[in-house]
């Protein structure tokens, strides 16, 4: 390529000469970033701590299955139930009522984990300031695990605004065949 045509070389050098000027326009013409306060929201942490009873035979149950899949699925991926499932202060179910646990859990695990699916609105029923408050979880929740860990997605009332997480530990040693007793440790945050 010994005999490349002249214009090319000056093509080149235009190139290079001007080429300062192209970056340093181009970067004139890049959207300002907008650098983040000094001022950093405060957050704004509230502890949760209650007992759920999952009443689920004898005489009054409150959790009742909506979808039977019949043992046609593998480890029962899709058996579906619905709650409303008291809250209370100690893990006796006798002790004060704090609230109620409504929604929906089911099976959403093909493999035999038991993973399910928990859709849960906490409304509070204590007098007080959380009084018809809600705090919505939504999470999955392998339910073999003694501890589990499902995200709180959201509030109304003095919960607006609400994200955080519940720890959920399943009481075996009081827990029955009708009767499942979760402690829930429930972290918010507030703005
Ligand atoms: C929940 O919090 C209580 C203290 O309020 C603590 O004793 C308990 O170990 C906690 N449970 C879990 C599973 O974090």
């Amino acid at each position: 390529m010994s005999h490349s045509h002249p214009l090319s070389f000056l093509f080149l050098v235009f190139c290079l000469i001007h080429a300062p000027l192209f970056s340093s326009s181009s970067q004139q013409e890049q959207p300002q970033i907008m650098l983040p306060s000094e001022n950093k929201p405060t957050q704004k942490l509230t502890t949760l701590h209650f007992y759920y009873h999952d009443i689920l035979q004898g005489e009054n149950p409150t959790v009742v299955q909506i979808i039977d899949p019949s043992n046609k699925t593998p480890n029962g991926i899709g058996t579906t139930f619905m709650m409303d499932n008291a809250l209370t202060e100690g893990p006796d179910l006798s002790s004060k009522q704090v609230g109620r646990a409504q929604g929906m859990f089911g099976v959403a695990s093909i493999n035999d984990d038991r993973g399910m699916f928990m859709l849960i609105n906490f409304v509070f029923s204590q007098e007080g300031e959380y009084k018809g408050s809600t705090l919505s979880m939504l999470g999955r929740n392998p339910v073999l695990d003694t501890v589990r860990e499902m995200p709180i997605v959201g509030g109304t009332g003095l919960f607006r605004f609400a994200t955080g997480y519940a720890i959920a530990q399943s009481l075996w040693s009081i827990s029955s065949e009708e009767h499942f007793v979760v402690e829930y440790n429930v972290t918010i945050s507030l703005p």
